[in-house]
């Protein structure tokens, strides 16, 4: 059995609290229940919504106070970002929004139209992984694998601003990433990894410099 083993890397800095705090909607408890129904379900005067996920537009009948996760994973499929808690204190529904990480759960999917959203699915749309997969796979900074995508995706977007971050960086962009597996010293060990290897790859772009 699984137990908590510890409260996390840090502290979360990640959570909207107006949309966690909200109450359940009736379009989000029709969601869990399993009731939704899609195009069916949509009043008259509803809207569908646009919505741009891993460079790929997809037009969709949702209210638009549905949780981006659960419209990633109910109707497009997306399945890499995870259910933990559902209220914005695990990190295992982390998906990058403009770059930015995202509690997923409680982000109404209104919030991401005109935004690109990035899941764990796009961080390899060729196959190849990404560095920071790459990095996690050799520093074997995961054991189950649940908390695993949102970790990533939380790397990511820390590495997108910052090439060369501290531990204690490092610790607090990815407080709130909850881990029952215990694999915090692992994962920051991946993350150095990813961030030497980012780094390598940009010196070795810049070194060829611009192209004629
Ligand atoms: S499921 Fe979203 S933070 Fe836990
Ligand atoms: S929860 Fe199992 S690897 Fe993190």
């Amino acid at each position: 059995m699984l137990v908590p083993t510890c409260r996390g890397i840090g502290r979360d800095t990640n959570v909207a609290p107006t949309d966690l705090d909200s109450p359940v909607t009736p379009g989000e408890a029709s969601h869990r229940s399993g009731k939704h129904k899609g195009w069916q379900g949509m009043a008259d005067t509803q809207q569908p919504i646009i919505l741009r996920v891993n460079g790929a537009e997809h037009r969709l009948a949702v209210e638009g106070t549905r949780s981006l996760l659960s419209v990633l994973r109910e109707e497009l499929g997306l399945t890499g970002a995870k259910y933990g808690c559902g209220r914005g204190e695990c990190g295992a529904c982390t998906v990058l929004v403009d770059g930015e990480a995202v509690r997923s759960c409680g982000y109404a999917v209104s919030r991401a139209v005109g935004r690109a959203v990035t899941t764990i699915e796009g961080l390899a749309p060729t196959g190849k992984l990404h560095a920071v997969q790459e990095a996690f796979l050799e520093a074997q900074a995961f054991q189950c694998g649940y908390c695993t995508p949102g970790v990533v995706m939380g790397t990511v977007a820390l590495l997108g601003r910052r090439a060369h971050p501290t531990e204690l960086e490092i610790r607090e962009a990815l407080s709130g990433h909850l881990c029952r597996c215990g694999s915090y010293p692992r994962i920051i060990r991946a993350v150095r990894l990813a961030a030497d290897r980012l780094r390598e790859v940009r010196a070795s772009v810049e070194s060829r410099g611009p192209r004629e």
